[in-house]
């Protein structure tokens, strides 16, 4: 490491509380504790995805815990109920009626968490399309071990549940990924002497605390000194063999970000990495890892040029209140429930999931898109 000194003021502002506020440690703590005392700091990222992670004590790994849902650390549209994956099946249908209802198609799910995402489409069009639930191969795509034997056993043979799509090859299809893109480890940088800081992980007093090293990401320069943000995940391990799987294909990601104009603006000067503990953000990334969610805003404009690399077509970003307006045309005028209506009003809302998420479309091969619009 470094012994240069660095300005630590900005990331202190970032992260008020660097350190363990309570110097409470878990035994996740410990073993990464012990990790970068025997072989020297390690990478924010590297950190997070030990955090997130880690196949046996990562926040991920606890599949009896209720992490993602009213009674864990924070929701996701799949929590607020059945409708959000009902408006999705609409969207579906479309796309594979637009495209000839060809015999067989395959819907890839990467990190359907505890599968009513999948459920819910899967029931939906059951009731309003059989003949394309007959047509339907879903997929459920999850690296932990532990999650895919809890997934198996509430899918039931509704999906195959499997390790990696490196195997997998579909004709033609979708990828439905809700909040997964902001769960992806991301780098964590500090502007301070003209220059950009990567962010480490190290041990101080038997604590984990911060460090850096002079980096040279490809961020803007003309930041302010103490400025804190995040770099994007490393896309290519993630979303290569997913574009890959399939000839043709209609990609859907959800989630909350910006684009990089957004993203590093001048007065973003905290970045937007955030921790949830049930229901609350706090900024003490280092406190109880492995016990609280950690996440970032997706940065859009890398996904889109990534995406495009991969010789992926990139249909306009809407908000997921003007998204779901649109899949859910048909299945307004269909006389919903009362108890629909209000998911639908929480799933639209603009200061609900309304506002702040995005679905941006992607197409692969030669496939008419469906488009929404
Ligand atoms: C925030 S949760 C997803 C929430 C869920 N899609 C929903 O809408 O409620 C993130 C999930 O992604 C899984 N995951 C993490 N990395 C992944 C990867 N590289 N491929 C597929 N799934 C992954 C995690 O194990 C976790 O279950």
């Amino acid at each position: 490491m470094s012994r240069e000194t660095v300005d630590l003021t900005g990331l202190q502002h970032a992260f008020p509380y660097p350190r363990s506020s309570t110097g409470a440690i878990t035994d996740l703590g410990r073993l990464i504790l012990a990790r970068v005392k025997e072989s020297g700091p390690i990478s924010f990222a590297d950190y997070m995805a030990q955090c997130l992670y880690h196949h046996e004590l990562g926040y991920y790994a606890r599949p009896g815990k209720p992490t993602v849902s009213k009674k864990g650390d924070f929701i996701t549209s799949v929590s607020v109920g059945s409708v959000f994956g009902k408006l999705l099946a609409h969207r579906l249908y479309k796309f594979w009626c637009a495209n000839g209802s060809p015999k067989t198609f395959t819907i890839l799910e990467p990190g359907a968490h505890d599968g009513t995402l999948c459920l819910d489409i899967l029931q939906a069009i059951s009731n309003f399309a059989p003949e394309f639930r007959s047509a339907i191969d879903y997929l459920v795509h999850e690296p932990l071990p532990v999650r895919r034997k809890s997934l198996q056993a509430k899918l039931q043979g509704e999906a195959s549940v499997i390790a990696s799509p490196n195997d997998c090859h579909a004709k033609i299809g979708a990828l439905i990924a809700n909040e997964i893109l902001d769960a992806l480890p991301v780098p964590l940088y500090l502007r301070s002497n003209d220059q950009w800081h990567e962010i480490l992980v190290t041990s101080n007093a038997g604590s984990l605390d911060w460090g850096s090293w002079p980096a040279k990401p490809d961020l803007p320069k003309n930041l302010p000194e103490g400025y804190v943000t995040e770099g994007p995940p490393e896309l290519s391990s993630f979303m290569t063999p997913l574009a890959r799987m399939f000839e043709n294909a209609l990609f859907i990601w959800i989630d909350y970000g910006l684009d990089e104009e957004a993203l590093y603006h001048p007065a973003r000067t905290a970045g937007t990495l955030r921790c949830y503990f049930k229901h609350k953000t706090c900024a003490h990334p280092l406190e109880n890892p492995g016990e609280q969610d950690l996440t970032a805003d997706v940065n859009f404009t890398a996904v889109e040029k990534f995406a495009t690399s991969l010789d992926l077509q990139i249909h306009p970003a809407m908000n997921q209140s003007r998204y779901l307006t649109y899949c859910g045309k048909e299945w307004l005028l269909s006389n919903p429930s009362q108890k629909e209506i209000s998911q639908f009003q929480t799933l639209i809302h603009p200061t609900q999931f309304g506002g702040r998420f995005y679905a941006l479309e992607m197409t692969k091969g030669n496939v008419d898109p469906a488009s929404l619009i």
